[in-house]
């Protein structure tokens, strides 16, 4: 037994044996009171003591790196040996290198972000109904865990500026972890993930921004797609369209089946004039879309809470 739990139990003991006094003689009572008295102080005493060590042990950091050996008492599912990796971070990387194929450099997305990097400087009017839209967490510091990866537009403009004036022009992709506030179903993770894509040159143009789309699409599921944009709604581009591509035959569809795939649109001038870059002088188009979705199709998956359930049997299968 603990100490603390061994000594609050001779604590109770105590009481029981004080309980006794009624039994006894009334000249020995006062005696036999100091006694137990004594003995109660003694073990109160002890009992600060043990819980002060408590509060005292050093907790010894856990080495996560550390090579452990197989253990023999758990199912071999479990073995350490037969992990594989997540099925998203190797769809993940395919998605990262087609882009990185066609010329876009890669930056992380964080997992805490603020106020400023996932409203302001992405042109939300403070106050406004849309920063609802997002159902983002708050930690109690007031802090947000990003929920879409365009949190990074900002710093991914800002820290390139210098090569639009040297005559090249930006283009970066940001795979990024992003989190929700909803209800989870079959369709609507709290956890999960994103690409975004940035482009800022003098004259880029709409029709370039879908060209790079659907070669990434048609690349990534191995074949020919038909492809169709409409109108949607993000305060940090203008316009702002949603694309679609037609869900494969290898994969199930029917003609006219489109599923909406990413937002996307030329990147608003008040985001450009934020991280320093005149709109006068140059253009941008931006998009950003989900990982979880994209694999879904490609695995013929009907639930996104796969992904974050932990089922063994399901990480097998991507083995
Ligand atoms: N961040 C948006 C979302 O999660 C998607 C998006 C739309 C990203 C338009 C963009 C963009 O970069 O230009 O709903």
């Amino acid at each position: 037994m603990v100490e603390l739990d061994r000594l609050k139990l001779e604590l109770k003991n105590l009481n029981t044996e004080y309980a006794k006094i009624r039994e006894i003689a009334p000249e020995k009572r006062a005696e036999f009171g100091r006694k137990i008295n004594a003995q109660k102080q003694d073990i109160l005493e002890r009992i600060k003591m043990a819980e002060q060590a408590m509060l005292d042990v050093e907790v010894e950091p856990l080495d996560i790196t550390a090579p452990c050996a197989p253990n023999e008492e758990l199912p071999q599912v479990y073995s350490v040996f037969d992990g594989s990796r997540h099925p998203l971070m190797t769809e993940l990387d395919r998605v990262v290198e087609i882009y990185q194929l066609m010329g876009f450099d890669v930056v992380e997305s964080r997992q805490l972000d603020d106020e400023y990097h996932m409203f302001d400087s992405l042109n939300f009017a403070k106050e406004h109904p849309a920063r609802d839209g997002y159902d983002t967490f708050r930690t109690e510091e007031d802090l947000i865990p990003p929920a879409h990866t365009s949190t990074m537009q900002h710093r991914v403009l800002k820290a390139n500026r210098k090569k639009l004036e040297q005559g090249k022009e930006i283009a970066v992709v940001v795979p990024g972890r992003v989190f929700r506030n909803e209800d989870v179903d079959a369709t609507h993770e709290h956890t999960f993930y994103q690409c975004e894509g940035v482009y800022v040159s003098r004259d880029c143009n709409m029709g370039q921004m879908l060209g790079i789309l659907r070669e990434f699409f048609e690349k990534y599921y191995g074949q020919k797609l038909e492809i169709r944009t409409q109108p949607g709604y993000f305060p940090f581009t203008e316009p702002s369209l949603e694309f679609l591509i037609e869900k494969p035959k290898t994969l199930g569809g029917k003609k006219g089946d489109f599923l909406e795939m990413l937002g996307c649109g030329m990147i608003h001038p008040n985001v450009l004039k934020m991280a320093g870059i005149d709109p006068k002088e140059y253009h941008g188009f931006a998009w950003g879309g989900g990982i979880d979705r994209l694999v879904m199709l490609k695995y013929g998956l009907d639930d996104v809470r796969y992904f974050e359930s932990g089922n063994l049997n399901f990480l097998k299968e991507f083995k």
